[in-house]
């Protein structure tokens, strides 16, 4: 990869759509009376998945140039698919599909990449089976394939041992369904846009603190979604303008909700010049950020703050190499199950990089200023490893080559066209 920068990055990029905004919008979308309309919709590979699979459970989605329309089938509407689900790399397809699977009149199978059939699936297996759920993992290892026989579902209270969204929503949406009501509590608070979600096509949800409440209904209602750009992939932009001398970008309608801008406290912890234009607030907030280098600090990333930004932390551990002083993350285990180990995989490349970092259990420790140079980077098919590691490659010594890096059509198909935009 050779991006020839000399005098920083400069101009404005319209983000593409949020992944998990766009996969709620087709879910909520295909299970609601009427057509849902979806502006801004993410059309990575992703949510391609997502839409795929509701194509094959008999639903009509169709996609024009600037929109995306679901023709929902009702709450009560899938039908039996005559296909095998391809959940492909989608940890958030498969997690959140499951949960209304559970509750449909029907059998169908689930599969996906060789990435997503290493992720815990037993973390939905195990509160929808206690919904009633009839659930197997065909080869016994608590992971994808599962096989779904549709049942007869009863509401539950769920500690949730992890602060995941996906598990979080995967019981919600059976909850839906169950008889009685739903609640699940986790030990931090998760992005909430199927809560958001859920309570503008009519369903009836409530939360109070870091627990969710829904009641089964009958009927869910389209809605016209204009999804906000998405921050993760706005965490690249922001990343790169902070740590390339001489730069300022725009980065435009990127949602700020606060369950997902664990970011952007960061940033500002290390000292970042950031700032919000065009703030709307009315639904998913969002606004256009501001970024302009800055001289960074290191700083310990622990505890409630890991769930509002655990997609950026392989982008935040390689601003941390550009920052002075040491930066910590600790609590972060989840990202061991992410699309790739993250922790050994961003220790591994800033290392071959000759960064100053070491793994720890559930996080790692960067000692920064150290200079960086290229490498050859194994994204291990992880578009966020990909596209991180694109941004530090520009402020490197040497050539960076990213290997498989076409992953970053997962999340953000126009990545490089859109860095290339950047670079005057
Ligand atoms: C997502 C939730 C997060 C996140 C993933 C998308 C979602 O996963 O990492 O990229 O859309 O609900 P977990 O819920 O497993 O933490």
């Amino acid at each position: 990869m050779t991006f020839k920068l000399k005098n920083g990055l400069r101009g404005e990029i319209l983000l593409p759509g949020d992944k998990s905004i766009s996969h709620r919008s087709i879910m909520l979308g295909a299970l609601a009376n009427g057509t849902t309309e979806i502006n801004n919709f993410l059309r990575g590979a992703d949510c391609l998945s997502t839409i795929s699979c509701f194509t094959k459970l008999g639903v009509t989605i169709e996609a024009t140039k600037s929109r995306i329309l679901v023709h929902g089938n009702g709450l009560r509407g899938l039908k039996a698919p005559n296909q095998i689900l391809d959940c492909g790399n989608s940890g958030t397809t498969a997690r959140l599909i499951s949960g209304i699977l559970a509750a449909q009149n029907f059998t169908c199978t689930m599969v996906g990449d060789s990435s997503l059939k290493t992720r815990p699936m037993r973390r939905i297996i195990k509160p929808l089976s206690m919904m009633g759920a009839n659930i197997t993992a065909t080869l016994g290892n608590d992971c994808i394939p599962l096989r779904i026989t549709g049942s007869h579902l009863k509401g539950i209270h769920y500690d949730s041992p992890v602060a995941s969204a996906q598990v979080k929503s995967s019981i919600l949406l059976a909850g839906l369904y169950a008889d009685g009501v739903t609640s699940v509590t986790e030990p931090a608070l998760s992005r909430n846009h199927t809560e958001l979600m859920l309570d503008t096509f009519g369903a009836s949800i409530s939360t109070s603190g870091t627990t969710a409440t829904v009641e089964p209904i009958n009927e869910l209602y389209a809605q016209k979604i204009n999804v906000p750009g998405d921050i993760s992939s706005a965490a690249y932009f922001i990343a790169a303008a902070l740590i390339v001398p001489g730069s300022e970008v725009v980065l435009k309608n990127v949602g700020i909700n606060h369950t997902r801008d664990g970011m952007l406290t960061v940033c500002r912890e290390m000292g970042a010049d950031l700032s919000f234009e065009n703030l709307k607030m009315k639904g998913e907030p969002a606004a256009d950020l501001v970024v302009r280098h800055s001289e960074l600090k290191g700083v310990t990333i622990a505890g409630d703050i890991i769930p509002k930004l655990i997609d950026e932390l392989p982008m935040i551990a390689i601003m941390a190499c550009f920052a002075k002083g040491t930066t910590i993350i600790k609590d972060a285990a989840e990202l061991k199950v992410k699309e790739s180990n993250r922790i050994r995989v961003i220790v591994e490349n800033l290392q071959r990089m000759g960064a100053d970092i070491e793994e720890t259990d559930d996080g790692m420790i960067i000692r920064g200023g150290r200079p960086l140079h290229g490498a050859v980077i194994d994204s291990h098919n992880d578009h966020r490893v990909a596209m991180s590691f694109s941004i530090a490659a520009l402020n490197c010594e040497g050539e960076t080559t990213i290997t498989r890096k076409d992953c970053v059509n997962i999340s953000y198909p126009r990545f490089y066209i859109d860095l290339k935009k950047l670079i005057p």
